[in-house]
């Protein structure tokens, strides 16, 4: 190949080629570095901090300001469009899908209302307007104590930081978890965001609830000394665990306390209560003493194959999302099926319908057996009921009772361990299957206590098959419950959000 400048003498026209070619390249390069710059520019922006946060800054558009992409992605969970075949962002009336509930859950709360979670946007505004809080203002006595609030703000540790200034560190978190549920009304406003994950000196993430820092120092483990991946899900531990109130710990007091001190098997918690002796309420037709299980999300989680790989529930439910070439976390916490690109697919490589199939599968198969587990269990409390009306004897039915709260402990910790079936499918469908003997030990033995009365009929299933069969089966007087929770909404809550606001205003925003 002849050199360049004999080529141009020979044919100038390549010359100019040339020419133009290099000042397209310089143009577009000109054009990208400007780009860049001008990203660069929003990015120091975005984390120049605007406002000053206090430690315990409660108000996540006060944040907002300093971070508003999270803000913003945050603010989505607000969202409730979402539906895939059992979960999503909209509430599900699960009393109304599966009124086998309200007989399992009878003289308990939750048989007058339970509903499937939405976004964390709700939390506040959702466990006021359930009726299991009841109508405090309104009527005398409230069914709830202040300890209920402990999963739903970032004013709780607003208020137990304020509370242990003034009376030092533990009577301080004590005296939160003393008085009814109405005692923190109008301090409690703020829903789940930004000061229940994240210390605001460091933006690093934080642990800000006592009771898992209180279990895992019982279990000789160091919170400052997780990793960084781990912590990834630590934060959502401080909520989605099973949890129960201590009354024994602090005088008046429903100290909030998860029951991992024998592990965090579904085995080793129901040995726990039983050598405790606790029990959350006792049912009303089969008197046994019952155990609810929370949500043991985590604990369910932490036995599942992601888990063991050290997946984290944040690389699902929070994935990295990329915006104006800022990269940045998404903080629109939800059902990962809404968002299978980035929840999902940084790791697999399947198309989207599979892995979607792949979810579904599990959660279908496992059903099929939490159902049969909870007809098996709502034959049992109605048997139960009728061994009793015989004339049973306490002796007798001990050991009855004890399969009952055995049997529907394992069933409602496979069933509240939201996105289990997915998360751990072999661990949940174990668990069922545990509960399906039990329950069935329960049946055999209840057969002899009947026979003994020379009962030899199949006792009837009840009519439950809707959700207002079943309440009035179990004789609840929803009309009363509604009305009263109404006027509650009406009145009492209008009331809280207006002190609220006016303490809320006091504090003002410190701008830099
Ligand atoms: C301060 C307590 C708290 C923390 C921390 C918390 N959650 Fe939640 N979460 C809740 C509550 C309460 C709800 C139900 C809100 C409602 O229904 O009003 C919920 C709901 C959810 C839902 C259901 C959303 C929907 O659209 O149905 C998902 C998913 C979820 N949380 C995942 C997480 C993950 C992942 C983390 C950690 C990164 C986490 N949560 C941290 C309390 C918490
Ligand atoms: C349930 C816990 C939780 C809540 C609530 C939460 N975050 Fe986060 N946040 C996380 C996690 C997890 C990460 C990822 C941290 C990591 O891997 O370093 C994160 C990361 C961040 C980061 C680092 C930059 C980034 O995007 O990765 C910022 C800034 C941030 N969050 C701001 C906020 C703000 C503002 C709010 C309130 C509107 C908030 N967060 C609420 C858990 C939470
Ligand atoms: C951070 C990486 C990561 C993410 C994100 C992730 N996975 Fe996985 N997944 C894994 C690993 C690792 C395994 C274990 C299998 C292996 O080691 O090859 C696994 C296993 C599985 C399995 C088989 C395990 C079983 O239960 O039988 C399924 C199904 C699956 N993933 C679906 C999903 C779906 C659906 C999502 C999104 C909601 C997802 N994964 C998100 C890494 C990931
Ligand atoms: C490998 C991905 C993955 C990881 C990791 C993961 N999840 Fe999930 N999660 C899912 C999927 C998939 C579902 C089912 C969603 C559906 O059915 O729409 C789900 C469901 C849920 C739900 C119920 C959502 C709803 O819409 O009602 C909650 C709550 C939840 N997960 C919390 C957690 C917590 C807490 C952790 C960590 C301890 C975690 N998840 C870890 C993939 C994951």
């Amino acid at each position: 190949m002849k050199p360049i400048r004999e080529q141009v003498k020979n044919k100038p026209w390549v010359g100019w080629v040339l020419f133009f070619a290099s000042m397209i390249v310089v143009f577009f390069l000109g054009l990208l570095a400007s780009s860049i710059i001008e990203r660069r520019a929003e990015a120091v922006f975005t984390y120049t901090p605007q406002v000053k946060l206090s430690e315990w800054e409660p108000r996540n558009s006060v944040w907002g300001e300093n971070y508003p992409r999270e803000y913003q992605s945050y603010y989505q969970t607000k969202d409730v469009s979402f539906k895939s075949k059992y979960n999503g962002s909209a509430m599900i009336d699960m009393l109304e899908v599966d009124p086998r509930l309200v007989v399992l859950w009878a003289g308990y709360g939750f048989s007058k209302d339970y509903s499937q979670g939405r976004g964390h946007y709700y939390a506040v505004t959702d466990v006021r307007n359930t009726l299991r809080t009841g109508a405090p203002g309104v009527t005398e006595d409230e069914p709830m104590q202040s300890t209920c609030w402990t999963c739903k703000s970032p004013d709780v540790p607003r208020l137990m930081h304020s509370l242990m200034d003034s009376m030092g560190t533990k009577e301080g978190v004590a005296e939160f978890y003393r008085g009814n549920w109405s005692r923190w009304g109008e301090e409690i406003i703020n829903p789940i965001g930004c000061a229940d994950c994240h210390d605001p000196a460091t933006m690093s993430l934080r642990i800000t609830r006592p009771a898992l820092t209180e279990a895992l120092s019982r279990m000789g483990k160091d919170v400052s000394q997780f990793s960084h991946q781990e912590m990834r899900s630590l934060v959502c531990a401080q909520c989605h665990v099973e949890y129960y109130f201590n009354k024994n710990k602090f005088e008046n007091s429903n100290y909030l306390t998860l029951p991992w001190d024998k592990g965090l098997s579904v085995d080793a918690a129901e040995e726990y209560y039983d050598e405790m002796g606790f029990s959350d309420w006792t049912h009303s037709m089969s008197r046994a003493p019952m155990l609810k299980a929370q949500h043991p999300g985590y604990e369910i989680y932490m036995t599942g194959v992601h888990a063991d790989r050290g997946v984290s529930c944040a690389d699902c439910h929070m994935p990295y999302i990329s915006e104006g070439g800022i990269k940045y976390t998404n903080h629109k916490i939800q059902s990962p099926l809404n968002n299978v690109a980035n929840s999902c697919q940084v790791c697999h490589r399947e198309e989207t319908e599979k892995l979607v199939r792949n979810v579904y599968e599990r959660q279908d198969k496992i059903l099929q057996n939490r159902d049969k587990l909870e007809e098996l269990l709502v034959r049992a409390h109605v048997e139960a009921k009728k061994a009793w009306d015989l004339g049973a004897t306490e002796a007798q039915m001990q050991s009855v009772l004890q399969d009952i709260r055995h049997a529907q402990w394992r069933w409602d910790y496979a069933a509240s361990s939201h996105g289990g079936s997915f998360h751990s499918p072999v661990e949940t469908s174990r668990i069922i299957a545990t509960g399906i003997t039990i329950a069935q030990e329960a049946r055999i033995k209840l057969t002899r206590i009947l026979s003994s009365f020379n009962y030899f009929d199949e006792v009837p299933y009840p009519d439950i098959a809707t959700k207002a069969k079943a309440q009035e089966y179990i004789g609840l007087d929803m009309d009363k419950l509604n009305s009263e929770k109404k006027e509650f909404l009406n009145t009492t809550v209008p009331d809280w959000l207006e002190k609220a606001q006016q303490r809320e205003d006091r504090w003002g925003i410190v701008r830099l």
